[in-house]
């Protein structure tokens, strides 16, 4: 029998008057119970944050800072213990599952960092023009409000990571929405927040199910919504709420260019290594594991059967055991789709090179070539273990192929020339440009968000204390300057 957990409302725990279960999607035994909040404990959250707000945003540094602290040596001490129920609800191979908790660290304890440096405050002289002689503008962040974080199923812990730690490093209150499918490592974060000297109301993890989500979203005292998941839903929220701050964190296709400069044996053996093992890392279920190869004229012939057998030799399997490379999907359902949408491609004449096969919530590692433009799987983000690979004459065509996509949200360039670098960098319509590696690359620290139909807004924690807070000037008047 497995226990109910309570969830986190205004710093306690808390038990509504129904339950779910959360299931492993690699063998459907249940991972745990989750108890879930009435109106009334909802309602009970947001007034206890929105009353809480003036207090936390007064809160000094240090304290908000060895919060943080706290919560990041916490995730230290318990990484085995949280990979293994990252594992379990989401179907994350341990390997990865590891990784994304060693990642969390580094999200609470820059947030740490940055909570002690931030809004130092800035002085302008104003005595530039005679009518503001003697004065001075000072100016410092203040947060906006109350935060609503809604995190997406695939990085389960680091993604509410992303919403919780920057909110509190800024000293705005933050109300968690995990992701119904995996809300168990969300709880844990909140078992470590409790230990902590925060204030009670400044932090809460609330998970009400998605048909809730959208009187969560309407909500005025909630004036912040940083949401990280799929466009429809994104943009939805965003249409519903013009007049909130909303940063979205949406969809991808991920493209990995490989120059002609890249043409050596051991140049195109890393860049076939990488490619295959980030279009089938947390079974592609990232935005930005590469979904698309666009390979130059005078290597793809060398470079498709490397990326073919990189991808074979992936460990397909149980996700607790640690030589596994992927796992399952989320659910059956997500792994229903991926093979439709191959289906769909094969049937309209693209080659399947490997993979293309289901077992349950499992789908084989894929790779396709010559796949039509108009086929859902060269406009939409597949989210699962498949790859396509096109061929190009040329840089500028490569470039070309890359922003043909509704979607920019990062890409990656094998190059070892700088200026082509630099003329990528240019060129490319996404929110970052990884040279000489996938588009799979995101540093915690650095501003991570899209173009086009990826999003708005940036995460990154210093940057996400920047989305959360507005400048606010002062202007001093008499001054000996
Ligand atoms: C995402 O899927 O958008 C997050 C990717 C990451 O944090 O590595």
């Amino acid at each position: 029998m497995t226990s109910t957990h309570a969830f986190w409302l205004a710093g306690r725990q808390a038990t509504g008057e129904t339950a779910f279960d959360v299931t492993s999607p690699w063998d459907g035994r249940v991972v745990g119970a989750v108890s879930v909040p009435t109106d009334a404990q909802v309602e009970e959250a947001v007034a206890a944050a929105y009353a809480v707000r003036d207090e936390f945003a007064a809160t000094p540094a240090h304290v908000r800072a060895a919060a943080l602290d706290h919560v990041s040596r916490r995730l230290v001490e318990r990484t085995e213990e949280i990979a293994q129920l990252i594992s379990a609800e989401n179907g994350k191979p341990m390997k990865w599952a590891r990784g994304e908790v060693g990642r969390a660290v580094s999200v609470f304890r820059f947030a740490s960092e940055e909570a002690r440096r931030f809004n130092g405050g800035e002085a302008q002289r104003l005595d530039t023009d005679a009518g503001g002689q003697g004065r001075l503008a000072f100016t410092r962040r203040f947060p906006k409000g109350v935060v609503l974080g809604i995190a997406p199923f695939n990085f389960p812990l680091n993604l509410c990571a992303h919403k919780v730690a920057p909110a509190i490093a800024a000293g705005a209150p933050i109300i968690l929405k995990p992701a119904p499918a995996t809300p168990l490592s969300a709880l844990i974060l909140g078992e470590l927040l409790a230990e902590t000297e925060l204030p009670a109301g400044s932090w809460s993890v609330l998970p009400v199910p998605n048909d809730r989500m959208p009187a969560l979203v309407q909500d005025e005292r909630l004036p912040v919504i940083s949401f990280t998941g799929s466009e429809k839903v994104g943009y939805a929220i965003m249409d519903s709420v013009p007049r909130k701050h909303c940063t979205l964190e949406l969809g991808g296709n991920g493209a990995a260019v490989v120059l002609a400069d890249f043409a050596s044996d051991e140049g195109l053996d890393r860049a076939a290594t990488r490619i295959a093992t980030f279009s089938n890392y947390q079974g592609g279920q990232s935005c930005i594991s590469v979904q698309r190869v666009i390979a130059d004229a005078s290597v793809y012939d060398r470079l498709l059967p490397r990326i073919v057998a990189a991808v074979e030799a992936q460990v397909t399997g149980d996700p607790s055991d640690d030589a596994t490379d992927v796992g399952p999907l989320v659910s059956e359902d997500a792994a229903k789709r991926v093979e439709s949408w191959v289906d769909e491609a094969v049937e309209a004449g693209a080659s399947l090179l490997t993979g293309g096969k289901r077992d349950g919530a499992s789908y084989a590692p894929t790779v396709l070539a010559d796949v039509p433009a108009d086929v859902t799987i060269s406009c939409e983000e597949v989210f699962g273990p498949v790859l396509t690979v096109q061929k190009v004459n040329g840089e500028e065509e490569a470039f070309a192929a890359v922003n043909d996509s509704k979607y920019g949200l990062q890409a990656g360039v094998f190059t070892h020339d700088l200026q082509t670098a630099f003329r990528a960098h240019r060129a490319l319509e996404v929110g970052g440009v990884v040279v000489g590696d996938v588009p799979s690359y995101r540093a915690d620290q650095m501003p991570y968000g899209g173009a086009k139909q990826s999003g708005v807004g940036r995460e990154g924690v210093r940057f996400a204390m920047e989305d959360y807070t507005y400048e606010r000037v002062m202007v001093l008047t008499g001054l000996a300057l």
